[in-house]
C-alpha cells in the first residue's frame, strides 16, 4: 500500500492561529466573568466553533439559551477575525510551503481538511490556496472532528482511498478523525497533549518527503510512501 495523498489541518498546522482562538476565547471568557486557561484551551483545539462555545460556557459554569449562545459565537468570531484580517503569508508555520511543494513535486496529492468556517479566508490571507488539490472546510460539512466526514470527503474528491491517506493534525478531536476514518496521522505537537497518532513531528521545518520516507520504512509500517 502506498501513500497517495496528504490531508492537513488548518489551525495550529498550517498557521498559528490557535493563538488568536485562545485569545477570543478568553476575552469572551473574561466577559462572562470568568478566567479560561492555555491548559483548558486544548479541549477546544479542532473543536467547531458551537461545541467549543458549549465547553467554555461548561468551564465558566455559566448557562446561556440558544439564542444567546448564536449572539456569543458570533462575538467570538468577530473577536477573532480582528486578528484573522490582518495575516500574511508571514504567519505560514516554519517548513510548511517548502514542504507542500515537495510532497507535489513527488506526485502526492493535498488536501486541507479544516473544522474552521474561515478556512477560505485564511488561505486567501496567506496566499496558500494553490497549494491544495481539494479544499474540505467547516462549511462544507455537517459533522465536526472527531467524526472522520471533514477527512472522509477529502479523500472521496482527491478520489484517494483513506488507507492511502496520511493526515497532520494538532488536535486530539483531529488525530481522531483521521483514524476514525481508517487513515494515518502524524500529530503536530507533542505526545504529552497528543496521543494515538503514528507520529509526533514539532513542526516542518525539519521534514521532507525523502525523510518521511525513510521514517516509515524504517519502523516497517504496513505501507511504505
Ligand atoms: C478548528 C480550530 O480548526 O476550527 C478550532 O482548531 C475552531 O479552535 C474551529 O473552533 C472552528 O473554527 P471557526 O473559524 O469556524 O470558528
Ligand atoms: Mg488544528
Amino acid at each position: 500500500m502506498k501513500i497517495k495523498a496528504c490531508l492537513f489541518d488548518l489551525d495550529g498546522v498550517i498557521v498559528d492561529t490557535a493563538k488568536y482562538h485562545y485569545i477570543a476565547w478568553k476575552e469572551m471568557a473574561a466577559g462572562l466573568g470568568f478566567d479560561f486557561t492555555e491548559k483548558e484551551n486544548e479541549l477546544l483545539k479542532g473543536v467547531s466553533r458551537m461545541h467549543s462555545l458549549d465547553i467554555l460556557l461548561d468551564i465558566g459554569k455559566v448557562t446561556k439559551t440558544e439564542e444567546e449562545k448564536q449572539v456569543l459565537a458570533e462575538k467570538k468570531n468577530q473577536l477573532y477575525l480582528d486578528y484573522v484580517k490582518r495575516m500574511d503569508e508571514v504567519e505560514i508555520l516554519p517548513g510548511v510551503t517548502q514542504f507542500l511543494d515537495d510532497l507535489r513535486s513527488n506526485g502526492i496529492l493535498i488536501a486541507l481538511g479544516s473544522a474552521s468556517k474561515n478556512a477560505p479566508l485564511i488561505l486567501e490571507r496567506i496566499h496558500l490556496e494553490g497549494k491544495f488539490d481539494v479544499i474540505v472546510d467547516g462549511n462544507s460539512i455537517s459533522s465536526a472532528k472527531p467524526d472522520p466526514e471533514v477527512f472522509l470527503k477529502g479523500a472521496e474528491l482527491l478520489m484517494v482511498n483513506p488507507a492511502e491517506c496520511l493526515v497532520f493534525e494538532d488536535a486530539q478531536a483531529g488525530i481522531e478523525a483521521a483514524l476514525n476514518g481508517g487513515m494515518k496521522v502524524i500529530g503536530v505537537g507533542s505526545s504529552v497533549n497528543l496521543s494515538h497518532a503514528d507520529h509526533y513531528i514539532p513542526g516542518f521545518d525539519k521534514l521532507d518527503y525523502e525523510l518521511l520516507s525513510k521514517w516509515y520504512q524504517k519502523e516497517d509500517m504496513s505501507y511504505e510512501l
